[in-house]
Formats: structure tokens, sequence, C-alpha cells
């Protein structure tokens, strides 16, 4: 693996390296193998979790980081990300994990970049956030032991989701039962592109769900402002505690990505219970899996 991009493009054997390399991380079995080498933090887009569980994992291996503030770089000067990435590798930059509104925008830049830096995609636009997934997985198998036959709904806004669309590229690979529920104008426009089954009635999807994970209303890739209303779509999509009991697994696992609105897609009570903290943990599992990603990434660099 040079790269990650997105899920389409690693082996279910690259996945599975990975997985392994965290649990190692997270029992602290393994030492790292990058240590000195650099990682740059480009987040176009504003991020909690995965900015600063990558910027956690890069320490824990010993590297040199270096948060990139794209507002006052030459970019406001009209330089361009090739130029960009080329002039950071030759001041010593290993890698570059990129969050940007533009979906595709990494792949291009990667095309574009003549020298061996490496890119990990932080989330771009509607379209891939590969680390999310894989931290998700770990976070599954870590849980119930493994995916396959199980039945995975996802909730919320699909059609925005670059979430949604990296799990359900990863579980389809491990013969997950994955289903999406959304309402109508949050699904994704070409069905047929995802060997899924969709739902409008929530409670029909959760039906026996061995994992439920929670999407948010992503209101800022809407063009409709205050569309959809946060009250209809509380009334018709919120996971509680009761709906939870009433339909999904008795054990079942609750996830969300984050950041979440309490009392819109998720109630304010399931995320402070017990269930809830799993989404904590699911964000503490993103350090070694991220960890596991730059690791297998630039080991093999001289
Ligand atoms: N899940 C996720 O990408 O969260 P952040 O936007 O906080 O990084």
């Amino acid at each position: 693996m040079e790269h990650l991009i997105d899920i389409k493009s690693i082996s279910k054997e690259e996945i599975l390296n990975i997985i392994n390399l965290a649990k190692e991380f997270k029992k602290g079995t393994k030492k790292s193998d990058v240590e000195k080498k650099t990682l740059s933090l480009m987040f176009y887009e504003n991020s909690t979790r995965t900015r600063c569980s990558f910027e956690i994992a890069a320490q824990k291996l010993g590297m040199n980081i270096i948060n990139f503030d794209a507002s006052h770089s030459s970019l406001s000067k009209g330089e361009s990300l090739k130029d960009t990435m080329e002039n950071l590798y030759f001041l010593g930059v290993d890698a570059v994990v990129i969050r940007h509104s533009l979906s595709g925008i990494i792949n291009n830049v990667m095309r574009l970049v003549k020298y061996p830096i490496h890119f990990v995609n932080g989330g771009d636009g509607t379209h891939a956030h590969p680390s999310q997934a894989l931290l998700d997985f770990y976070t599954m198998l870590e849980k119930i032991g493994s995916v396959e036959g199980k039945k995975i709904t996802i909730v919320g806004d699909v059609s925005h989701s670059r979430v949604a669309k990296s799990n359900i590229s990863l579980l389809s690979k491990f013969g997950a039962d994955i289903n999406l529920c959304a309402p109508t104008y949050l699904q994704f426009e070409n069905e047929q592109a995802f060997n899924v089954k969709y739902h409008n009635n929530v409670k029909e999807a959760i039906d026996g769900a061995n994992v439920v994970m929670v999407l948010r209303v992503q209101n800022e890739r809407h063009e409709k402002a205050g569309y959809p209303d946060s009250t209809e779509y509380k009334r018709m999509f919120e996971i509680d505690t009761n709906l939870l009991k009433q339909y999904a697994a008795d054990d079942v696992i609750l996830m969300h990505p984050g950041p979440a609105n309490r009392n819109i897609e998720v109630s304010s009570e399931l995320l402070d219970n017990r269930v809830g903290k799993t989404i904590l943990e699911q964000a503490q599992n993103g350090v070694y899996v991220r960890m596991a990603i730059l690791n297998t990434l630039l080991k093999g660099d001289k």
C-alpha cells in the first residue's frame, strides 16, 4: 500500500493486515517502524476526531507532525495543490492527510504529483472516508467478532455521506447484510449502484439489526437550507433507547462517526448511556487504526 484513497482500491488482505496491526498497537505489543518520519495534516474542512486522532497516532509512532494551515499558506497566493505537495516532499514531508470538501480532489492531485509522497484521504466531499470505515470495521469486529451475515443498518443522510459509501464498500467485501434507512430525498439517487437493502421505515430497517450506525443530516452539503425539517426528521428517524430495545437484536451495538446532533438523529439519553459509550470507543479505536495505516504506508520507505 502506497496511499489510502478509498476502500475499493485496497484488498481484503490489506484491510485485515491493518486491523491486526491496530490490535497490536492497542495491546502495546508492536513498536513503531516509522519514527522520525514526517506527517503533514492538511484539513481544508473542519474536523475533531479525524484530525486529532491522526495527530495522536503520529505522536505515538514517534513521527514529526506539521499542522498545515491552508489559510496562511501560499495556496492563498494562487499556488496549486500539486506544487504545494511537491514542495512539502522536498522539505521532508513523507505523508499527507488531506480533508477537503471537493469529492475526488485527492485522486486528482495524487496523479499530478511526481514524487513519492504518501496520500491519505481524511474525507473528501461526499466521496470517501476510508480511515473511518476501517475504524468502524475494527470496532464491529471487537464487539461482534465478525460481520459476515450480520445485519448492519445505516440510518440517516446516506446521500451526502462519504462514511456510508466507504462502509458499504468495506462491509460488502466481508459479506455483511447491509441495510440503509433514510427519507427518499436522502437516499442514493442511483440505488442500483450498491448491493444493499433500502428502507424508509426505521422500525423495519433496524428489526433484528446487530449494528445500527446513525449518520448526521449534513446540512452544510444540502443545496436548500433548512431541509429536511429537523422536527419532522426526528419524529420519523431518531434512534432512541425504546426503539433499539423493541426492534434491534438484544446485543445491538450503536455507532455514529460523529459529530452527533443530540435529539435529532439520536437521543441524548441513548448517547449518554452504556449503549452510547460504543461511539466514544469507536473514536478511540481511530487512534490505533490510524497508527496502523501510517505504519503500513511508511514502513518500507528508506
Ligand atoms: N467522523 C469524523 O470524520 O469526524 P470529524 O469530522 O470530527 O473528523
